[in-house]
């Protein structure tokens, strides 16, 4: 059993949990995740590593309530425990010899940020970064952001907070203004890094992604995160999550995410107990 330590929620919708992890973080590294379970049978889910703290043997993770799974995942508190918390998993990501990095969040995609740009700030790497989210209040991670960046960039789509418009519109200014990156970093919801690696593409910046397929055991056996990259199959949970975005099929991406979404919708129905609402 693993026991929640702390709980934060960051939003309505999103909460942080510290989770007491040891053999975990012991081998954890910016860019893998874990797949935990609420209870013995319940659904298994991945969740990103946001941060780890290997002497206190504590792992972080940030969820959003999408589902049935992190919706309930929601409303346990501190002192709770999960059955199963599995991980490190996927592979750490590296960067050799870079001296300026651009890393981009949105919604989400900003936890799975932190870890990286953290690595490069501690190893002196100059760090801008652009994160974005619906509106203010949904906007995560600002304060820990900017504690590993050497400025920040803050958008929102409605204009509540930062710049009003998509993180991409400032991704765009900044390299029309000859800006020069070793590598870029973007991570979000799929179309996100889909337009962000169109964008980057004709300044040859190697750009990199990290991948959401659904997935459920986490260790290549299942194939249920496969995606094409390059024209060539890789299982997300093993070769990745994290690739060279001007190779992914981010089209076939968002066409098999869409797979199971009648089941979704049933599962999170009878949670909540409404049953059938096509009448309503
Ligand atoms: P459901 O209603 O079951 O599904 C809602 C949507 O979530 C689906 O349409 C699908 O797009 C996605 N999803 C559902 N089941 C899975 C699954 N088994 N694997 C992947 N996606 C699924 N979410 C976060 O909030 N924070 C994170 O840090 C995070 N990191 C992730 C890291 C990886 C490597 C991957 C693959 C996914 C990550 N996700 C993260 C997505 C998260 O796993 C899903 O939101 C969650 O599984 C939804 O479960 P549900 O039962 O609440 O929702
Ligand atoms: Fe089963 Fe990747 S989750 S192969
Ligand atoms: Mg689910």
């Amino acid at each position: 059993m693993y026991k929640i330590l702390e709980r934060k929620d960051l939003a309505p919708s999103i909460k942080q949990f510290v989770i007491d992890a040891p053999l975990v973080a012991k081998k954890a590294q910016p860019g893998q995740f874990i797949i935990l379970r609420i209870r013995e049978g319940g659904e298994r889910i991945p969740l990103t590593i946001a941060d780890y703290d290997t002497q206190k043997g504590t792992i972080t993770v940030v969820f959003q309530e999408v589902g049935k799974t992190t919706k309930e995942l929601g409303t346990l508190k501190a002192g709770d425990h999960l059955a199963d918390f599995v991980g490190p998993l996927g592979q750490a990501v590296q960067f050799e010899n870079h001296k300026k990095v651009l890393g981009i969040g949105g919604g989400l995609g900003v936890a799975p940020l932190y870890p990286k740009l953290k690595m490069l700030h501690q190893k002196g790497v100059e760090v801008t970064s652009i994160i974005g989210a619906k509106s203010a209040d949904l906007l995560i991670m600002e304060n820990e952001i900017k504690a590993v960046s050497n400025k920040t960039y803050i958008c929102t789509d409605d204009g509540s907070k930062g710049r009003h418009g998509f993180v991409t519109v400032v991704l765009k200014e900044l390299l029309e203004k000859g800006e020069k990156y070793d590598e870029i970093i973007i991570i979000g919801p799929p179309i996100l890094m889909k337009i962000g690696t169109e964008i980057t593409k004709p300044y040859d910046i190697p750009t990199m992604v990290s991948l959401n397929p659904i997935m459920v055991d986490g260790t290549g056996m299942c194939g249920g995160c496969r995606v094409t990259v390059g024209g060539e199959t890789k299982f997300a949970c093993v070769d990745g999550p994290a690739f060279d975005g001007h190779k992914v099929d981010f089209d076939e991406l968002m066409k098999r995410l869409q797979t199971y979404k009648s089941e979704e919708k049933t599962a999170i129905d009878k949670h909540e107990g409404g049953g059938c609402r096509c009448h309503q």
